[in-house]
């Protein structure tokens, strides 16, 4: 019988406790979050800290949090602060290279579109771009941002209504639905861990009766 390891992360370094939390609340979506700042520069940047919370009215949160190593906040966060809006794009396998390099620590103003090759489509009802190569892309107001604390590690909240909503037609069968094979969606797990979603990876579970 295996024996269980247990911790208090009252009496962990920050690091420790991400690494438990974050292997094991997984597999998580990826937001790629598109954002301007007040002067109109274009920010792209990955978040795994994210799902959908509301459908009426349909809503979205993701949380870029304060960096541990110096607690300064993201440009994602930034923006999302100063202009209230942003683009959330979902990935497909064919984009993850394009979404890492995104993630690297640019400064202020650089446009990870260019960075990485993606390619800018303008929205129709916000002005953060969407990404042309998701698969499925949600233009949302920022309803509201709950800080979670002050320190490193601190998650920041931001809340996001979904006001229009993008999907490729050829995911999509003669009821609008998402074919989930045809998506081939990634997640994030611990480390530098992802996974893909492929059709030997799925089962079917029927609801139970009654
Ligand atoms: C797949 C993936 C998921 C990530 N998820 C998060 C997250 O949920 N929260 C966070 O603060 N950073 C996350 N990051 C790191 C940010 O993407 C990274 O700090 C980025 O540089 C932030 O960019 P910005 O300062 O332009 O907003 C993630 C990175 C990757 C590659």
């Amino acid at each position: 019988m295996s024996t269980i390891k247990s911790f208090d992360p009252e009496l962990l370094e920050t690091r420790d406790v991400h690494k438990l939390l974050s292997s094991s609340i997984a597999p998580r979506p990826i937001a790629f979050a598109s954002t301007i700042d007040a002067k109109g520069n274009v920010n792209l940047s990955p978040f795994s800290f994210f799902n959908v919370f509301s459908t009426n009215p349909p809503i979205l949160i993701f949380s870029p949090a304060r960096r541990v190593r110096d607690n300064t906040t993201k440009h994602t966060l930034q923006n999302a602060e100063e202009t209230k809006e942003v683009v959330i794009n979902i990935v497909d396998f064919l984009m993850v290279d394009q979404m890492s390099q995104s993630s690297n620590e640019y400064a202020k103003g650089v446009n990870e579109f260019i960075e990485t090759g993606l390619t800018e489509v303008p929205s129709l009802k916000v002005k953060p771009p969407r990404v042309l190569e998701s698969p499925v892309s949600f233009e949302c107001v920022v309803d509201n941002i709950i800080s979670l604390g002050e320190h490193g590690g601190a998650g920041q909240l931001v809340i996001a209504k979904v006001v229009h909503i993008h999907v490729k037609s050829d995911l999509l069968d003669i009821n609008d639905q998402i074919d989930p094979v045809k998506l081939d969606l990634v997640a994030r797990l611990g480390g530098d861990w992802y996974t893909r979603v492929t059709k030997d990876s799925m089962f079917k579970l029927a609801k139970p009766k009654g």
